[in-house]
């Protein structure tokens, strides 16, 4: 069965009595449903002793399943273990860098250093392959799930610490050679030993050495990576060829160490759960920031496309709850992810546990098993809708401009996250600062409506797009910098932020004058900086009279960061302007052209009054149309598989608006086909 948009639930028939199964998936069927994804925190029933595997539970449920042509996706049950895996070797246990060590009980809770964990996960995922991987009725595979959420992705126990004395080794060779990259003279921390080396715990006061913790966070993905593709080639040698392997990734891409590119590298799509209000959030992210989180799943694999295996239905939270979307809003965030290319929709959950740390998690259903208003909205938007929503969601997305981010550099950010600004901790083993920064320079795409990509450093295709944004780039690599020279030279236009070519790829501090390696590029020298914390500085945009007249009531600021430019062949865009700064008049914003193309080089982050008048030159400059279709209002364009545009206006306001003569609902979502 291929599909070009696939419609899911998350179901766990093991929370219910048998009783109610039949009649589950009877509605599932019946409401247009096509597949479930089930077991993925199944472990004991699929293994209740060591060595024992018992596979009647869910031949059962994937029995019935398909006498209702209902298909399976499986979900790997690593996140958890069962207890006789601890009582056999407590070590399996995880230790984070708080000290706290985890308990049996709660999930992610597993070291992925620790060899019996490992042992037993890879003989269970192979029992399960070599049972289910024949099978017709499995469509895909989810290993694990949410790898590195909820702190998972770093560990500081003694398998880890001998795990990374190995990896140190090789990364370095010899003992002075680390000693030099890391600079241990500072502060006496030269080693002799590669085993001297310390776990980055917590410390009373000053931290590790970022070189350190830089370093460990590589090692620590390259652990999670090594963990996830351990099972997909279990996995794909029983595999029939219809079963599509992914995971699904959460939290905010950039917020833990774990490369989520490289993890879906040997996957066949990349996968992720998408929440735009979770907890005790009192509003839901803005549209902005989820259109950002799509976009940049979408860019973690080639094909494209990405699943949601997870997909917000139900208030949801684990201690305690925040805000309500109106069920519109949450068709209308299925609409988006689709828009921005998933094409595969899983909703969480089928119905509400009854019991047990997710009773907050309210699904489709409640406990009732009442049809609910929610209900009404997800099954009317997906029988409605998805004959449209199918013809392009499959298809690939064309982008001209792109957002690029830096795995190291955004590792580095969340240890010295340089400015209080840039500061922001949902939960205590989260720190979002450097995705919340990269949502305002993805915002303008949305603004705009022009349809952006995002990439990393090292997967971007430069010569696909005629303008590129490249914030907090500071681990700079030299050969990347050539590409970018060249690239701008033959007419590209380059948006660069603060803090850029400030580092090299070891972390040492550029021995050149910043912007470093972007110097002539950017045709500026950055003087001097202030870090802005919390607060902002005044700024104004030279660029024409209408601006400077509006800009005299809502006044332009910059925020996080200040960098005092002196131009040397750039043209001033915007200079500080506010009478509590003594470097006020000095630029803030330049633009420099080279060669057929312009850098513009962003001292300060631009707020949303900056952002709205900088953009539109921006992106007309580069040869782009700029759209401003309202605040809210977000218009994707694809194609369908027959070659058609198409246009997708989601409107994400409480009120109804005008769009191109049409009306968009409160919460609406419009499809305008071949125009
Ligand atoms: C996800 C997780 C699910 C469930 C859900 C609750 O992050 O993958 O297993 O915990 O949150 O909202």
């Amino acid at each position: 069965m291929s599909q070009t948009l696939l419609w899911g639930v998350d179901w766990y028939p093991e929370q219910w009595e048998k009783t109610l199964w039949e009649s589950d998936v009877q509605r599932m069927a019946a409401q247009g449903f096509h597949a479930v994804r089930i077991m993925e925190f199944a472990w004991p029933i699929l293994e209740p002793k060591l060595g024992t595997y018992d596979f009647t539970f869910f031949d059962e449920v994937l029995e019935l399943l398909e006498r209702y042509n209902l298909r399976a996706v499986l979900g790997t049950p690593t996140a958890i273990m069962p207890a006789w895996l601890v009582d056999q070797d407590p070590t399996v246990l995880a230790v984070h860098p708080s000290r706290l060590s985890r308990d049996f009980g709660c999930r992610r809770m597993g070291c992925m250093n620790a060899p019996s964990y490992q042992e037993a996960a890879r003989r269970l995922v192979q029992a399960i392959a070599d049972h289910y991987g024949n099978k017709q009725v499995v469509i895909g595979w989810q290993i694990d799930n949410e790898i590195g959420h909820e702190g998972s992705d770093h560990c500081v126990c003694d398998h880890c610490r001998a795990a990374w004395h190995r990896w140190l080794a090789e990364r370095y060779t010899t003992i002075e050679n680390l000693n030099e990259k890391w600079g241990t003279i500072f502060w006496g921390s030269t080693y002799s030993r590669f085993d001297q080396i310390p776990l980055p715990r917590q410390q009373v006061a000053t931290s590790h050495n970022p070189a350190l913790l830089l370093d460990y966070d590589r090692f620590s993905s390259d652990t999670a990576v090594l963990w996830a593709e351990t099972q997909v080639r279990i996995i794909r040698e029983k595999a029939l060829p219809h079963q599509f392997i992914t995971t699904n990734l959460y939290p905010a891409p950039l917020s833990q160490c774990i490369d989520m590119e490289d993890m879906v590298r040997t996957m066949d799509a990349a996968g992720w759960d998408n929440y735009p209000v979770w907890g005790n959030q009192d509003e839901s992210l803005p549209y902005f920031f989820t259109s950002y989180v799509l976009s940049y799943v979408r860019g973690l694999h080639p094909s494209g496309t990405f699943k949601v295996m997870e997909e917000f239905s139900g208030i949801q939270g684990h201690t305690q709850l925040g805000h309500l979307p109106p069920p519109e809003q949450v068709v209308l965030w299925t609409n988006q992810a689709i828009a921005r290319g998933a094409n595969a929709i899983f909703y969480f959950r089928w119905r509400t546990a009854p019991f047990a740390q997710e009773q907050l998690c309210y699904g489709i259903r409640d406990t009732d098993n009442v049809e609910t208003e929610r209900e009404r909205h997800i099954i009317k938007n997906m029988q409605t809708l998805s004959p449209v929503l199918e013809t392009f969601a499959s298809e690939p997305i064309s982008a001209r401009v792109c957002l690029v981010y830096d795995r190291d550099s955004s590792r580095l950010i969340r240890e010295q996250p340089l400015s209080l600004g840039m500061e922001m901790r949902p939960a205590p083993y989260m720190q979002v600062g450097y995705d919340a920064e990269l949502a305002r320079w993805f915002a303008p795409y949305v603004i705009y409506n022009v349809t952006g990509d995002i990439k990393s450093t090292r997967s971007v295709t430069l010569e696909n797009y005629k303008l590129i944004s490249l914030p907090l780039y500071e681990l700079t690599d030299e050969a990347f910098v050539i590409r970018l020279t060249n690239w701008v030279a033959q007419g590209g236009h380059l948006v660069l932020g603060w803090r850029s070519g400030s580092r090299n790829r070891d972390n040492w501090n550029t021995d050149r004058v910043l912007p470093g390696l972007f110097r002539e590029l950017a045709g500026v020298q950055v003087s001097s900086f202030e870090a802005l914390g919390k607060g902002s500085v005044r700024l104004s945009l030279k660029d024409s009279l209408i601006h400077r007249l509006i800009s005299t009531f809502i006044p332009c600021k910059g925020e996080v960061w200040a960098d005092i430019i002196e131009t040397d062949t750039a043209q001033v865009i915007a200079r500080y302007h506010d009478k509590r700064k003594h470097y006020s008049g000095k630029p803030a914003i330049t633009c420099n052209k080279f060669g057929a193309g312009s850098v513009w080089y962003l001292g300060t982050s631009p707020d949303a009054t900056t952002t709205f008048f900088l953009y539109k030159t921006i992106l007309k400059q580069a040869g782009l149309e700029p759209r401003f279709l309202g605040l809210g209002i977000e218009e994707i364009k694809r194609t369908s598989h027959d070659g058609n545009n198409v246009r997708v206006l989601l409107n994400h306001t409480p009120k109804k608006k005008r769009i191109y003569g049409r009306i968009i609902p409160p919460w609406g979502t419009i499809v305008i086909e071949g125009e």
